[in-house]
């Protein structure tokens, strides 16, 4: 029987679910949803489903891995045998889907951060983003060819990723992120800082922390709530469960689930008041009002942020140490995804990491190019909300049938209750069984409804079928394929 990896310590195995939880999500997706929602009004949704959904999975997600002891195939194999491919199908959607596109835009950072050194984007950050340096096409289907800046970053972006994975659990994965993130949270600190004290940062504060009830009532905002909790927890990627399995048997699991979660959105939430803060600076500075500051949201990281850099003073430093900010984020998420898809692969097949994660990276690679055409960002979007909307909730829901339904949750309750210090009472079985699945359920429904009477976005048919919902069926006849395929001897 091969030797599994593990951890060399629990703050390790804490940074690396921390880190693998802050990225992207907490500053560029959290940020323009909380805009869009009108602030503060996106902040009851987002807690409430922090609460009733995020933590509970996240809790099973440990659970599943560590008392399993296997990655996200291996643990729903371990539960029930005809269950392996919804583990596949995770870390196959994920790896074959959201972190093609989530390292181009890891890769933009990287270019927006030599760009803030000198204002690149000049008075017009708007068409320096959308007409410059994207050039984005009119159509999906209209590639356009490759964006040169882009593909250069992206390279960067996939060789790093490598250069980590590459090196194992303790020796790549955890050391990383044990500078990553004491890097991030005081850099995080200083632009927070930095950002309260401008001119106008009070008017953004007044709306983050001002709820406007009339905009929680659209199903849509808890729609789009529950779905930013798993995209930032990374619920349903199968790295939670992956993770957990390169844990000794003791191990404080429930209190390092509600620690993860909680540094987690703390930081969301500190980052949303540096983020605010810049858009009251920029609308009392442009004499605008706040809703006005930004026309696209998906934007806002990459529009309002330069147009802020450009009037504040000292903006080429603050600028370049945001930007360094989100690319650290992107990078501890992104090599949490690869791990995920690493370590089934290795379950499964026995494969040497090395070669294996050689292949993986030049793999992902050649499957992000597509989003670094000037379709690029078309093709985003429309990955990101199916992959996000129907892939991470409907592995959300399976996660809870599979281990409530198909097995005794109990068991997990006692296995955690065992090992770790808070413990948990059956409230969490319930959550497990009942609740969220009926909650997911609703969600995922409503969402299927408002799909078919329009199509996302304002896009065609066509381009929802052939790239959004091709994409999710590839990846399902994908999952089921390789689940057929035969196991190693004795995998751990
Ligand atoms: N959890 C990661 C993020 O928020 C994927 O970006």
């Amino acid at each position: 029987m091969a030797h599994r990896e593990q951890w060399n310590s629990q703050i390790g195995f804490l940074l690396a679910a921390v880190g693998s939880a802050i990225g992207l999500g907490n500053i560029w997706r959290f940020s323009y949803m909380a805009y869009n929602y009108g602030g503060g009004a996106f902040l009851v949704p987002y807690i409430t489903a922090l609460v009733t959904a995020g933590i509970p999975l996240l809790i099973l997600e440990f659970a599943m891995g560590h008392e399993r002891i296997g990655s996200a195939p291996l643990a729903c194999r371990r539960i029930r045998p005809g269950w392996e491919w919804l583990g596949w199908w995770a870390v196959i959607f994920v790896m074959f889907g959201i972190v093609l596109y989530y390292m181009v835009v890891v890769a933009w950072c990287l270019d927006f951060m030599v760009y803030s050194l000198s204002l690149a984007w000049g008075s017009s950050p708007d068409t320096f983003f959308f007409k410059d340096f994207l050039q984005v096409s009119s159509s999906p289907a209209a590639l356009g060819g490759f964006r040169m800046p882009i593909l250069a970053a992206l390279a960067v972006v996939w060789f790093i990723n490598w250069g980590i994975v590459y090196r194992g659990i303790s020796g790549g994965i955890e050391i990383a992120n044990k500078i990553f993130m004491p890097t991030l949270f005081v850099l995080t600190c200083c632009l927070v800082v930095w950002a309260v004290n401008l001119d106008g940062a009070m008017v953004g504060l007044r709306a983050y922390v001002t709820p406007d009830f009339s905009k929680i009532a659209s199903p849509r905002v808890w729609i789009d709530a529950y779905s930013q909790i798993f995209f930032t927890l990374s619920l349903g990627f199968g790295i939670m469960i992956a993770y957990a399995s390169y844990l000794p048997r003791k191990s404080d699991i429930t209190r390092n689930a509600v620690l993860t979660a909680l540094i987690n959105s703390g930081y969301s939430l500190l980052a949303g008041l540096g983020v605010f803060s810049v858009l009251g600076f920029m609308a009392v500075s442009q004499g605008k009002e706040l809703s006005e500051v930004v026309s696209q949201s998906i934007g806002l990281a990459f529009v309002a942020y330069p147009q802020a850099i450009s009037l504040m003073p000292g903006g080429r430093f603050f600028g370049a140490v945001f930007f360094f900010c989100l690319f650290v984020a992107g990078i501890s998420s992104s090599i949490s995804i690869i791990e995920a898809f690493t370590s089934a692969i290795i379950d499964k097949f026995g494969f040497r990491r090395a070669p294996l994660v050689t292949m993986i990276a030049v793999a992902g690679m050649a499957g992000s190019l597509i989003f670094a055409t000037r379709a690029g960002l078309l093709w985003l979007d429309i990955v990101d909300h199916m992959l996000t909307h129907y892939g991470l909730v409907v592995v959300g829901i399976g996660e809870c049938i599979l281990t409530a339904w198909f097995f005794n949750c109990n068991f997990f309750r006692e296995h955690l209750n065992s090992v770790s210090s808070l413990k948990l009472g059956s409230w969490w079985v319930i959550m497990i069984r009942w609740f969220i699945p009926f909650v997911l359920g609703i969600i995922l429904l409503s969402d299927i409804v408002s799909e078919i009477k329009e199509p996302y976005g304002g896009y065609s048919w066509q381009a929802m079928f052939f790239i959004g919902w091709l994409w999710v069926l590839a990846t399902v006849a994908a999952a089921v394929m390789v689940a057929r395929r035969k196991w190693q001897e004795r995998p751990y």
